[in-house]
This record gives structure tokens, sequence and C-alpha cells, in this order.
């Protein structure tokens, strides 16, 4: 019998009985032993998408046939634009085609809009199904596949409609990440370096040691990024999973970087993107709130910039930038009672979220903003 590599490394997010472990490596997709400790059924059904599929969906549907009886596959359109009712449905629909119960196990294998939709359907179908984060972009390796946050877009507002529900084991195969286009590596990058500023300045100063190996996908260097990001989501997450409190600190660079890929329109902007140049904005913001100093804020541009990443936002509106900004901005879920909350760096390695004054974050939003 195979056995799942020595090589891999596993991190525990600790919840209790919805505790569940990651597992980070390669040749842990194709491999039957990966998925050797999940709930037994008869069908199991991968959600993934055009772009994977050709991919990666036979070496999954091989592995999970030692297992399950029926390994169905329903085969999603790619794109932020298609994170709405309408795709999910479709995971809907092929449950009930195929007659699916409610011990089926769904697979998300795919970039953090699959395992978003596929953890919103499983959340829902029979009002609670397993699932499993197969991950295939360094974004949702590092980020999207942990935690069980699951939603949809709205047309008004990004992530407005989902729900909390976790997967039963998280399988980041580092091979992968060897298919990924460039731009989507660096979207990935963003949100790694959002885990330095937040909670820990040594993996910031590694990140800027290790960019160039990133960037060249060296294994070792992204074994350890993922790993580390991994590490400090699970700390988050294990203290505050439905984000009472300290889990919105993971949302550093988020409230600017929404409001740009909403005002954008979906896919435009990639999520990561935003985020890059959200962190940007959001340091910008803590400096004249006088929480960090230039060099911090400096710091951080230098790594965004090296990651590929945008350091402007876009202009949204020519007319009124900065209103266009602060209109979606409220509508984040962060925001309370209209009034905006931002995660802003309160000292290197620390978050804090607070509202700030409409006139200094229309100066940062003019001062951040491509013309
Ligand atoms: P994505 O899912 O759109 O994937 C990016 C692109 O890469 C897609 O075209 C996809 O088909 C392609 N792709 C995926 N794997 C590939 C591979 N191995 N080789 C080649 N191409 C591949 O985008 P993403 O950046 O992975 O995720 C962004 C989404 O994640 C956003 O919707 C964002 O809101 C969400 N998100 C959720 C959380 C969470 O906690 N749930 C956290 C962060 C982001
Ligand atoms: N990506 C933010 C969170 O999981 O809370």
């Amino acid at each position: 019998m195979s056995t799942v590599s020595s090589a891999s490394h596993t991190v525990t997010i600790d919840l209790g009985e919805r505790s569940y472990p990651i597992v980070i490596g390669t040749e842990l997709l194709g491999n039957p032993a990966t998925y050797a400790a999940l709930p037994k059924g008869a069908a199991a059904l991968i959600v993934t998408n055009t772009t994977v599929a050709p991919l990666y969906a036979d070496q999954l549907r091989a592995a999970l046939a030692a297992k399950y009886a029926q390994v169905h596959t329903v085969v999603l359109p790619d794109g932020e634009e298609h994170k709405n009712w309408q795709t999910l449905n479709l995971i809907f629909d092929a449950l009930l085609g195929h007659g699916c119960d409610r011990k089926t196990v769904l697979f998300a294998l795919g970039g953090g809009v699959i395992g978003d939709m596929t953890g919103f359907a499983a959340a829902s179908y029979m009002r609670g199904v397993p699932f499993v984060q197969v991950p295939t972009t360094l974004l949702a390796q590092v980020d999207s596949s942990v935690g069980g946050k699951t939603a949809i877009n709205h047309p008004l507002g990004k992530n407005m409609i989902g729900a909390f529900y976790q997967p039963q084991l998280v399988v980041c195969d580092l091979a992968t990440l060897d298919t990924l286009e460039p731009r989507q590596l660096s979207a990935g990058l963003g949100e790694i370096i959002k885990y330095g500023p937040i909670a820990d300045m040594d993996f910031m100063d590694w990140l800027q040691t290790h960019m160039d190996a990133l960037l060249a996908r060296d294994r070792t260097a992204l074994a350890h990024a993922v790993r580390r990001s991994c590490e400090i989501k699970a700390w988050v997450v294990g203290q505050d999973e439905r984000e009472s409190g300290l889990r919105a600190i993971l949302n550093f660079g988020h409230t600017f970087g929404h409001a740009i890929e909403a005002g954008m329109g979906y896919g435009n902007w990639l999520h990561g993107e935003g985020v890059g140049a959200g962190m940007v904005m959001a340091a910008e913001l803590s400096r004249r709130l006088g929480l960090v100093d230039a060099a911090f804020a400096e710091r951080l541009r230098t790594l965004v910039q090296r990651a590929g990443l945008p350091l402007c936002g876009p202009l949204l509106d020519a007319a009124d930038n900065a209103g266009r900004y602060l209109e979606l901005m409220r509508v984040d879920k962060k925001s309370e009672a209209g009034e905006i909350r931002f995660v802003l760096i309160d000292g290197p390695g620390q978050a804090t979220v607070r509202a700030a004054p409409d006139a200094l974050v229309r100066e940062v939003i003019d001062a951040c903003c491509a013309a």
C-alpha cells in the first residue's frame, strides 16, 4: 500500500471536533494514501473548472477511485466573474443529478474561486456534507483553502453571501504550482506577504531574502512559505473561527482590495493584486495615523513591488475617485453602522482594526491611486 511521502509536512487547524490537517508536499494529489483517513461514502464529487480539469482531474479521480465506488466530476466555467449563484447551482445540479446522498464527499480542485464555491455548496447541500480542499494556486494554498470561509460574490459586494464551514482535509501539492501563470503566482505572494506585517516580522525578513527564490518557484522556498502562512492562519483561526475579533487581521489590505475588485468588475484585477495595492494603501493610512514610520511603509511597498504586484490602486471614478472607493468600502463585512473599519499596522508585526476619518482616507486614496 502507498503512503503519504515522508517529505510532506502537516499543519493542524485546531478547532476541537472540527479540527483537520493541512498536508503540504509533493506527490500528494494523485496518491490514494492522502485520502485514506477521510469518511467513507458511496460517492465523491470533484468540483473543478475548465482550466484545472485537463491538468489534474484525472490524477485526483484515479486516486479517489480506490475509496469511492462512484467518482463524479463537475467542470465549472473559470473566473472570478463566475463566482455567483448561477455557477453555484451547477454544483447542486450535479449532486442531485447523480443522486448524491448526505455522505457524498465534495473535492474542491482548483484555486480560491473553486474552493469558496465548493465549500458553500458543501455547507448547504442536504444541510451539510463533508468536503476536502485540494488547492492548486499559491493563493489558495496559503489562505483561501484554510479556515472555513466559503462564499459567492454579489454585484454590490465581494464574498457577501456564504457560510463558515470547515473542510475535513486540505491537500497542498506544491507540484501543481508549476503550471500556474506568473501573474497568479504574484497574486499568491500578496496573501503571503500580509502575514509578516500583521503577525511575524521574522517571516517578513525571510520573504525579503527569499522573494527571488519564490518567484523562481524554488520548491524548498515555496514549501516554507506555504507552511509558515498556514501556521499563522491556523494560529489565528484556532482562536477566532468566526471572526468575532482577531481573525479580521487576516483582512489586511482587503478593505481597499475588495473595493478595487468590485469597482473594476470581478476578474479584471486579481484578488491578490487588489490585496497588494490595498496593503500599500493600508500601510500609508497607518503611517498617516502615526502607527508606523515611513521606513516600515516603504519596506512593505518594496516587498509588494518585488512580488510583481501593483503599488497603486486604479482610478474607479474620474469625477470623485475617493468617493467611489469610500462607497464601495462601506459594503465591507467589517463595516459597522456604515462606518468603515480598516485593518491597520500598529507597529511592525502587530495589527489593529479601527475606523479612520474619511478626510484622511480620501488623502490616502488620492496619494495612492494611479491617474
Ligand atoms: P482563482 O481560483 O480564480 O484561480 C486563478 C486562476 O488560476 C484561474 O484561472 C484558475 O483556473 C487557474 N488555476 C488554478 N490552479 C492552476 C494550476 N495549478 N495551474 C494553472 N492554472 C491554475 O483565484 P485564486 O487566486 O486562487 O483565488 C481567489 C479567490 O479566493 C477570490 O475569489 C477570493 O475572494 C478568494 N479568497 C478566499 C479566502 C477565504 O478565506 N475563503 C481567502 C482569500 C481569497
Ligand atoms: N482570508 C481571510 C480569512 O480567512 O479570514
